[in-house]
């Protein structure tokens, strides 16, 4: 099957013979996507414009845009620098092209042309979990608590179809609060399955090289690789004590002050325990 050919294509590629692989691999295959051309999302994002720059990963820079017939978009153009995306790349047109669920983000296409990998999805108006948790002044929102309970079930419902409600089983790998992104009604998608994993229902665990985000990732997979559909719940479980503490679990600091969410937690439930006794 085609996904699992890609994900066992874990040697190092260079990027013409992954560019020459990408374009072998996609082609004659049923995507369920579209496929743009470059000329269609220069016109789109005003040529890869700064002042439409919505964020930056390790994959590259993510454009807002808009097509031709009005349908807005966001733009992740693969750096030509990143290599491991280049994978991800491939990774990601392979696992969302088939799936379609409220609470994951839509997926229309891809462009491949010259050197540019760029994917094309929905545009999501509130930009990402993380940054209307944590972000500066202007990127913040005023989240009440029916709408972080809202975001958690959106999330919650996202993984349970990947994990039990596709015709294929994913693990998605890298559930943090930039891969959540929210739409204009404040719904929560996940977004990036570049680290996304097959679940074969035969196997137990998936043996597979470590990858994802330091301090979502759970301790069986960070330090064994042992990777189930628990790793997801993990990483689920901090994403949730962000939601309701409003406090950042990537933003400790060993050498300041900072308080690491995960021991806070474990003291406060602590101190409640203690009280309760
Ligand atoms: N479909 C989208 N609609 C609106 N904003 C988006 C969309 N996709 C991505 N973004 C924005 O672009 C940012 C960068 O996204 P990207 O997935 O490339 O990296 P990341 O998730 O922040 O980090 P990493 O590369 O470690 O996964 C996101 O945090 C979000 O702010
Ligand atoms: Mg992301």
């Amino acid at each position: 099957m085609y996904f699992l050919k890609l994900i066992v294509h874990d040697e190092y590629l260079t990027w013409n013979s992954l560019n020459t692989c990408i374009c072998a691999d996609l082609k004659g295959l049923d995507l369920k996507t579209g496929s743009f051309t470059l000329r269609q999302l220069r016109a789109a994002t005003n040529n890869f414009d700064s002042a439409n720059k919505i964020g930056e990963g390790g994959f590259g820079s993510v454009y807002k845009g808009e097509l031709s017939d009005g349908t807005v978009i966001a733009v992740k153009q693969l750096s030509p620098k990143s290599r491991q995306g280049n994978r991800e790349f491939v990774n990601e047109i392979g696992m969302i092209s088939g799936l379609k669920h409220p609470n994951l983000v839509k997926l229309y296409g891809c462009c491949i042309e010259g050197d540019q990998l760029l994917l094309v999805y929905e545009y999501m108006e509130n930009n990402s979990l993380a940054r209307a948790l944590f972000g500066a002044e202007t990127g913040a929102l005023l989240l009440d608590w029916p709408t972080r309970f809202q975001i958690c079930v959106g999330i919650a419902r996202g993984l349970a179809f990947l994990h039990e409600g596709s015709v294929i089983r994913i693990v998605h790998r890298d559930i943090k609060g930039t891969n959540v992104l929210l739409d204009k009604d404040l719904n929560a998608k996940i977004s990036d399955f570049g680290l996304a994993k097959l679940s074969e229902a035969e196997n137990t665990h998936i043996s597979t090289r470590v990858a994802g985000t330091i301090g979502y990732m759970a301790p069986e997979y960070a330090l064994w690789g042992y990777l189930t559909d628990k790793a997801d719940v993990y990483s689920f479980g901090v994403v949730a004590l962000e939601i309701v503490s409003g406090r950042s679990n990537s933003s400790y600091n060993p050498t300041n002050e900072s308080v690491c969410l995960l021991d806070w937690v474990s003291y406060e439930s602590a101190c409640v325990a203690t009280l309760n006794s």
